[in-house]
């Protein structure tokens, strides 16, 4: 969870009267996502959400599946994904199943004209490429390269692009992406030896109030429709907000990596996790300080999981042939480790600069079209060259 913040003008007692200059009344609004039994904020709107003027007909944004089973090493060329001009067209589904979604996206332009929630699923946004910033009934939040932005589902956000040449990595998630259990306390801290503490956590700043009366389309997404729904008022027209669900950015270069005398197992690169999944960060470190050290990692068997790795940049050093964007899937069920060469080639460096998110996923993903459009086939075959 993320911690409490506040932000704009909010009154003493929840629940109360709270009124505007005028003597009208402020519309309270609980946002949670998960109903009334965690982490919520409450929003204090010049105007209530809840006034729709008029809806459009829906369109699906369904993932395409191509493989619905498989049983093989994969990998992808995400920069193969080809840019679009509008951020909802350029999101591509790649890999999916019951719990999460992986998507790329290479959106030329800003959204500005209308609105997006997505109602289903909390966004990880990993920004690859290109920088700028989301704006939600928040607040503003600046985004960078190797920025994690996480946006709670349900949360209304435009963007706006500072840049022509985006690439984003993004994860929809069907339940709550949370900060690893293991390294919070009881009472809700992060922990001292977890690789990041609040100080990292950026949330919403430069909260702008809107009182604009019009026709404003939000399109939302449940289910693979977009519906587009038009509002009588600017969504962002919150004064005041406190509470401890938001959207907030995580730069992955803040992420301090854990090294030790042996080469350390992927949990310790633990970022996130929600159900059935959890998120990765790759960090340049320095590599393993044993004298008879190995850096490279053992082979294993991650029977019950497939893990997936979007490469972010630097050098790979158990992998040969990697490039930017590109992602490798190795399913569960069949075992995969390091390329021929990069165990002796690991021996003796001190040092690797590689940056990558792993996704592991404790169900099969899918495959969809939009995936084997980019695929390199020759992958499997790769560890006998
Ligand atoms: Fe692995």
């Amino acid at each position: 969870m993320s911690h409490y913040y506040k932000s704009g003008s909010i009154p003493h007692k929840r629940h109360t009267q709270f009124r505007k200059p005028d003597g009208n009344l402020y519309s309270e609004q609980l946002f949670s996502t998960e109903g009334f039994s965690s982490v919520y904020s409450l929003l204090y709107h010049n105007h209530p959400p809840t006034e729709i003027i008029r809806t459009d007909k829906p369109y699906s944004v369904m993932p395409q599946i191509a493989e619905e089973k498989m049983l093989q090493h994969r990998s992808f060329q995400g920069f193969n994904i080809k840019p679009e001009s509008d951020y909802l067209k350029s999101r591509k589904p790649v890999l999916v199943n019951n719990d999460c979604q992986i998507v790329l996206a290479a959106p030329q332009q800003s959204m500005t004209k209308h609105f997006y929630k997505n109602a289903d699923a909390d966004e990880l946004l990993f920004i690859h490429e290109g920088n700028g910033k989301l704006k939600t009934q928040y607040g503003e939040l600046e985004f960078n390269y190797g920025d994690y932005v996480m946006v709670p589902r349900g949360t209304i956000y435009q963007v706006e692009f500072a840049t022509h040449t985006n690439r984003l990595f993004i994860v929809e998630s069907f339940s709550p992406i949370r900060y690893p259990k293991k390294y919070i306390s009881k009472e809700g801290q992060l922990l001292e030896h977890s690789p990041y503490c609040e100080r990292d956590i950026r949330p919403p700043e430069n909260l702008q109030t809107s009182d604009e009366k019009g026709d404003f389309l939000i399109l939302t997404k449940k289910k693979g429709m977009i519906y587009g729904i038009h509002y009588l008022h600017h969504p962002f027209d919150v004064v005041g907000w406190d509470g401890c669900c938001y959207p907030y950015i995580f730069s992955i270069l803040d992420f301090e990596p854990i090294t030790g005398r042996v080469h350390q197992p992927p949990p310790v690169h633990q970022t996130f996790e929600a159900h059935n999944f959890v998120v990765c960060s790759f960090v340049p470190r320095l590599f393993d300080y044993h004298p008879l050290a190995i850096p490279a990692p053992y082979n294993h068997s991650n029977i019950d999981s497939d893990e997936l790795i979007y490469y972010v940049d630097g050098d790979f050093m158990s992998r040969k042939n990697v490039t930017r964007g590109m992602i490798t899937l190795h399913p569960g069920g069949i075992p995969h480790g390091p390329h021929p060469g990069a165990v002796n080639k690991s021996i003796g460096a001190k040092e690797t600069k590689e940056l990558a998110v792993m996704v592991d996923t404790f169900h099969p993903l899918q495959l969809t079209k939009e995936a084997l459009n980019i695929e390199d086939k020759n992958y499997v075959m790769s560890w006998s060259e």
